[in-house]
């Protein structure tokens, strides 16, 4: 450009500069600005801890167009001269995103409950990048294709992250293949089954939640070895919620027992219950194995809480080549029964959080791999539904409120056992990213989405109304009150700074996940 004919019309040249401005302003509200706390997509981030399958490196990750481009250690990032934008992390810890492949956010149709805003907020707030919604909860739940089209047109420019869907395996489209081709046709990531129940016990009917959760009802294990036939075909996974009630078990409450004390309501569902339930499913997870029936399914048990019979079911199944996975949740590994005070049904959910003996053996199974992955299995609802004033276990919702604050609370509690940041990405980003299907997302490797967490392992908080808090309701989350590690500091989905210390991008540009 000619500098002395800007010298010689500086107006020209200022009026020049202003049209410039606001191209640029005008475009960028139709490209991803809006998107990004960031004005631009591609840049490098460097840090002197990243968390590669290779390890944790010190070194930089260069982001272009929402996809990771590059991952190279110090060493040969000090001859690399072509540079753009830096964003250094320092100390802070780079990490692949989390992936929550278990959580309820109720939209549509119960979105006062949470939703898919609120949800996804808190969500980009807690590290969370990409999130699989439960198909029960919302009103209707996800069981067919309508239904699902329901969920999409809710999540549309409401989410802040990426978003899959669970369909729902339940009797009406168990028997009916076309029914279920058609849901995993039109992009579900799965199915998921609700409780398995053998008898005919009726009084449990009493302790739902009257805003009924009864639109999800109970399958039998000739729904689930239908299912996973079809499953089979797409090499999807089905989803257990491994709990059936015992007939020979008479129910343990009576007028004696107080509502109010947890160990009343623990007693309502005793591990033998879970163990029952994967005694069953292990009847047709063995048709999972390579030359079985239903080869290319796989089976994964939501939310473990019994570490006893149930998980050396499970490493059995394991053991003899069933295609099985197990997760637990973090309010199982963080709380135990002997803590939860009288009458703080925030604690109440199922299967029930045991006793402290029960949390150092989830814990175990954990760090010698028997258990997978892990979940929040975040499950909110209204403050009046929880009972918080009249304290009731066996009347208030069951479901811990949690997302946001997996990631600190995973690294709070497991600094006792010594987890690494390896084995946190490997439970809470690779093992659900392939449970997901989703083979661009989990890792810090070349050509996958730039989904990443950075975070300050050092940095300590209390969970209480100092923070921002971003789930619906703060009041009912289990957490209010613990004292945590970990702050998340910034979040990238797909590339775009989504979330950073207090602040959310202004558009919500997460995109909807659906398997092809
Ligand atoms: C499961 O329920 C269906 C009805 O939906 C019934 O036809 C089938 O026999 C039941 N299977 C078992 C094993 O109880
Ligand atoms: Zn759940």
């Amino acid at each position: 450009m000619d500098f002395l004919k800007w010298r010689l019309f500086p107006m020209l040249a200022l009026l020049a500069s202003f049209l410039v401005i606001f191209y640029i302003q005008d475009s960028s509200k139709l490209s991803q600005s809006d998107c990004s706390l960031l004005p631009y997509s591609h840049y490098w981030i460097t840090g002197k801890r990243i968390v590669t399958p290779e390890g944790v490196i010190s070194g930089a990750v260069e982001v272009k167009e929402g996809n990771i481009v590059s991952v190279i250690k110090e060493a040969d990032w000090q001859g690399n001269s072509k540079r753009g934008k830096i964003i250094d992390y320092g100390e802070a810890v780079v990490m692949p995103g989390f992936i929550d492949v278990h959580a309820h956010l109720d939209d549509p149709g119960r979105a006062e409950w949470e939703g898919f805003p609120s949800g996804t907020k808190a969500a980009a707030a807690g590290g969370i990048t990409t999130l699989v919604d439960m198909p029960l909860n919302s009103d209707p739940s996800t069981v067919s294709v309508d239904t699902l089209m329901l969920k999409l047109k809710a999540a549309e420019k409401n989410i802040y992250i990426d978003v899959g869907f669970w369909g729902g395996l339940v009797p009406e489209n168990a028997f009916n293949p076309t029914a279920l081709q058609a849901l995993l046709d039109a992009g579900v990531l799965g199915l998921k089954v609700s409780i398995l129940r053998s008898g005919s016990l009726s009084i449990s009917k009493s302790f739902m939640c009257p805003s009924g959760i009864n639109d999800f009802p109970m399958t039998n294990i000739s729904h689930i070895k239908e299912g996973l036939s079809v499953l089979a075909k797409y090499g999807r996974p089905l989803l257990v919620h491994a709990e059936m009630e015992q007939e020979s078990e008479s129910f343990p409450v009576d007028d004696e027992q107080d509502p109010k004390s947890y160990s009343t309501y623990l007693r309502t569902r005793p591990p033998s219950w879970e163990e029952a339930a994967i005694r069953e499913i292990m009847k047709v997870s063995m048709d999972t194995r390579i030359g079985g029936p239903a080869e290319g399914a796989h089976v994964h048990i939501v939310h473990l809480a019994d570490a006893g019979s149930s998980l050396e079911l499970l490493k059995e199944a394991k053991r003899r080549g069933d295609s099985i996975t197990v997760e637990t949740c973090t309010h199982y590994l963080a709380f135990s029964a002997e803590d939860i005070p009288d009458g703080d049904t925030r604690f109440k959910c199922s299967p029930p959080i045991r006793d402290s003996d029960n949390k150092e053996t989830l814990w175990k199974a954990l760090l010698e791999g028997d258990i997978d992955l892990l979940s929040s299995d975040h499950s909110p609802t209204l403050p009046e539904l929880k009972l918080l004033k009249e304290g009731n276990f066996l009347r208030a919702w069951g479901g811990i409120s949690s997302l946001q604050f997996v990631l600190p609370v995973t690294w709070s509690f497991g600094r006792k056992y010594g987890v690494t940041l390896e084995q946190l990405a490997s439970w809470w980003s690779e093992r659900p990213a392939k449970l997901a299907g989703q083979d661009l997302k989990g890792a810090i490797v070349v050509g996958n989405h730039a989904d990443l967490v950075i975070w300050d392992p050092d940095v300590e908080f209390e969970v209480n109304n100092d923070l921002p808090i971003y789930l619906k309701h703060p009041c009912i989350s289990a957490y209010l009150g613990t004292k945590l590690s970990g702050k998340v500091l910034a979040t990238f989905v797909r590339g775009n700074l989504v979330y950073e210390e207090g602040k959310h991008a202004s558009a919500a540009c997460g995109a909807p996940i659906l398997a092809r």
